[in-house]
């Protein structure tokens, strides 16, 4: 099995992403990955390069996205989703979705990348603290997490 991750390509992958009134959902082959934007806000606070995409040959098996932080600095930036389909995980298919955010933020000079996710998510929570994020915020249903970039 050979995976490839590359950018979400605007002219090739539209099947991926679904715009419904107040959500944006990216369809990886097995399943769906959810944030709460309207359309015109999801372009606002789309970098770029901001969703990466894993394939096994034509099929889309796994997605990060990440964009702006508009409520903190501009040099902080956030992961708003990352996704990897069931029969491809523990493969470090994840991590590399998470290195192509690091790479961004170096590159674009950013400080901070920040994300949350619920207290028993213990596959994302390690996948995260794996990848140097830290725990700042703890509520019973949600934990902030962050990274400092560092810059080279
Ligand atoms: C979280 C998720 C993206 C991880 O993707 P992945 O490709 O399996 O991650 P990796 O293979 O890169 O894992 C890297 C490390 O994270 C940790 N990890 C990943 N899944 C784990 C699990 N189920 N239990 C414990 N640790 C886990 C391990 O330390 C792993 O390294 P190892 O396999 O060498 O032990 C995937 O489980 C997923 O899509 N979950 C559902 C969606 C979700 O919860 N997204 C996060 C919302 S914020």
């Amino acid at each position: 099995m050979k995976i490839q991750i590359r950018k979400f390509d605007e002219t090739k992958d539209t099947r991926i992403l679904e715009y419904q009134p107040n959500r944006i959902i990216i369809d990886t082959t097995g399943g769906k990955m959810s944030s709460s934007f309207n359309q015109s806000d999801f372009h606002k606070i789309l970098t770029s390069d901001g969703i990466w995409i894993a394939l096994d040959e034509d099929k889309i098996i796994g997605a990060v996205l990440f964009g702006k932080y508009a409520r903190e600095n501009p040099t902080c930036i956030a992961i708003y989703g990352i996704r990897v389909d069931e029969p491809y995980r523990r493969r470090g298919i994840g991590g590399i979705l998470l290195q192509k955010v690091d790479m961004y933020a170096r590159r674009e000079g950013i400080d901070l990348i920040i994300l949350h996710t619920k207290p028993d998510n213990i596959a994302s929570l390690t996948l995260f603290k794996k990848a140097g994020y830290i725990i700042t915020e703890n509520s019973s249903d949600k934990l902030k997490l962050i990274k400092k970039v560092r810059t080279r």
